[in-house]
């Protein structure tokens, strides 16, 4: 049975936490185990900032947020659901996206659909959103959807076609067809890792993504292909002006 995994922002069990209650009674139509995780419930310290984790691999803590990531990484699929505060995320679900820094330049949830949900009363709902997509992106994982209510609508149930693209995704991953921003994405990603850190580099060689078009098989448009391999290999010629070795052009 596959499982996706829910990472609540909310402090109380209302309007968000039921907005996942009715995307698992979908999912579980399909064959498909939700668990929901509330942030509030594990202790998460705030990034300190130190780059430790990108330069060395290893947080300077040892708390809950380790935990979770391991818990996300070993799931088919992740929601990322949120009250919208003040625009934005909740604090509780931004400090945990804090804590995944590393996954910026060793990306491990790729080839993983997400689904972004969130629920306000009237403002911010797009911009929640959005910045959730984003983070799946950042990730390397698969905008698979995104889900709001507003007090206009919250009691209008989550409907199949909400969700559809996320199970869609979570069944057939290799479906999916990364946009061109995502795939110049990936080129400076690529970029980076290979010229600005060891570890990053040694990951990228080894996960056989130097020489791939984007992280995983799955429906690459040709012309999307042509243009990020030439924007990939201008940053890279950039950087080698700069004294560095071009490892996808030896
Ligand atoms: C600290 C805080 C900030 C909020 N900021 C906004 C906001 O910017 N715009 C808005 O329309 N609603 C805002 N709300 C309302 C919540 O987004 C809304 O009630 C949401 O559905 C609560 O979700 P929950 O029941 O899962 O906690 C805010 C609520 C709180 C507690």
């Amino acid at each position: 049975m596959k499982k996706a995994v829910a990472l609540l922002g909310a402090q109380r069990r209302q309007n968000t936490f039921r907005l996942l209650g009715e995307i698992g009674e979908i999912l579980a139509k399909h064959g498909i185990a939700l668990e929901v995780i509330e942030l509030y419930r594990y202790d998460i310290q705030f990034c300190a900032g130190c780059d430790r984790c990108i330069l060395n691999g290893e947080c300077v803590w040892k708390d809950g947020a380790e935990e979770l990531m391991e818990r996300l990484a070993e799931a088919d699929g992740v929601i990322l659901a949120s009250p919208v505060y003040l625009q934005q995320v909740s604090g509780k679900l931004k400090t945990f996206l804090d804590r995944t820094c590393r996954w910026y330049h060793r990306p491990v949830l790729t080839g993983k659909p997400m689904l972004a949900v969130a629920s306000t009363k009237g403002s911010g709902l797009k911009k929640t959103l959005s910045y959730l997509e984003s983070i799946a992106v950042q990730w390397g994982a698969m905008p698979a959807g995104k889900v709001g209510r507003t007090i206009f609508n919250q009691d209008r149930k989550i409907s199949e076609r909400e969700v559809e693209r996320f199970v869609c995704l979570m069944e057939q991953p290799e479906r999916y067809s990364p946009s061109l921003g995502q795939m110049i994405d990936f080129e400076v990603q690529k970029s980076m890792a290979l010229f600005l850190g060891k570890l990053d580099r040694a990951y990228w060689e080894e996960k056989g993504w130097v020489d791939r078009p984007y992280y995983f098989p799955c429906r690459i448009h040709r012309p999307y292909a042509l243009i990020s391999r030439g924007i990939g290999g201008l940053i890279r010629s950039k950087m080698k002006g700069g004294g560095k070795e071009d490892p996808t052009h030896p």
